[in-house]
């Protein structure tokens, strides 16, 4: 049979599907209820990479710990949702830009400070660049002398692959204005737009899973810029996930979200920006 040929999904029973989705819900918090013909056409392609045909077999190899820990890895590289784009929710960026602009107008002065930014669910980069972007611009307005630090992280060690090498092509960087481009990116020899060493070497991209940060060590952010991953998530989980958030935000901190993609959540440290076009939450002790 030739490669190109289509194969359709293993048959996956009822019954499979159900554990199948406890598994992932529990370990990535990723849920597939109402999906399964996105979950069986993930697993399946995964499996017959792996030359297996049993989705009990497989079940069993990606539970055992450590001895599955590789192939659990790499499917879930092949069941996320890695969508992503330089400046997506571009309203969600410029707030960010108003608020490091005002953030550092009061902390210039000071030698020992610095800015920590954090993508969470960064995918293949582009949100950690393009924060990396509106933080270096506000900090060479400012005249600040300051470190910036971004930390990038995400559960898929693909995505990750590809965000390190910082190498994006003509049609992927066109949401950037053309003064960010020229600043920023240095055109390659195939007509790919590499990401400014100086910049690229800002960013830290580190695995990391959501639904375990409770148990991270303690960050301190100014700005934890975080969309487009609680829609996987079940509504129950929002709340321990932001509570868990906040721990790692320096007093006066922001927490950026999707716009609208988070419904009813309040703690009584963060207070929610009077613009309801996007979800940003101030610390406000
Ligand atoms: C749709 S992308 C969003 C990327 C980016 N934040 C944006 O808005 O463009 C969702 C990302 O969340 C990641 N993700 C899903 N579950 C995760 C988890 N439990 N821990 C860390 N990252 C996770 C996926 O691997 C994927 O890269």
């Amino acid at each position: 049979m030739s490669q190109w040929s289509y194969q359709a999904p293993l048959e996956l029973s009822d019954e499979q599907y159900v554990r199948w989705q406890a598994l992932l819900e529990e370990r990535t918090g990723i849920c597939f209820l109402q999906h399964k013909s996105i979950l069986q056409k993930g697993l399946s392609q995964r499996m017959r990479e792996a030359g297996i045909d049993d989705y009990e077999y497989y079940f069993d190899l990606v539970s055992a710990v450590p001895e599955g820990v590789v192939e659990w890895i790499l499917l879930v590289d092949r069941i996320s949702v890695k969508e992503t784009s330089f400046f997506r929710e571009p309203k969600s960026f410029k707030t960010v830009q108003a608020f490091l602009d005002k953030r550092l107008a009061s902390s210039a002065q000071r030698q020992d400070y610095t800015i920590d930014l954090w993508s969470v669910g960064c995918s293949t980069g582009e949100e950690a660049i393009s924060l990396a972007m509106v933080a270096s611009e506000a900090i060479e307005k400012s005249h600040a002398k300051l470190f910036l630090g971004i930390m990038a992280t995400d559960i898929s060690k693909s995505a990750l692959a590809i965000a390190k090498r910082g190498l994006y092509s003509a049609r992927k960087i066109e949401p950037i204005s053309a003064a960010l481009k020229k600043k920023y990116f240095i055109q390659t020899n195939n007509d790919d737009f590499e990401v400014l060493p100086a910049l690229l070497q800002q960013v830290c991209f580190t695995q990391g899973n959501i639904i375990e940060f409770d148990q991270a060590p303690k960050m301190a952010m100014d700005v934890i810029f975080f969309q487009n991953v609680l829609v996987y998530f079940r509504r129950w989980r929002h709340k321990d996930v932001l509570d868990a958030l906040v721990g790692h935000l320096k007093p006066g901190g922001m927490l950026v979200v999707g716009p609208g993609e988070v419904s009813n959540w309040q703690h009584p440290l963060m207070r929610r920006s009077a613009d309801d076009t996007i979800q940003a939450y101030v610390r406000h002790d």
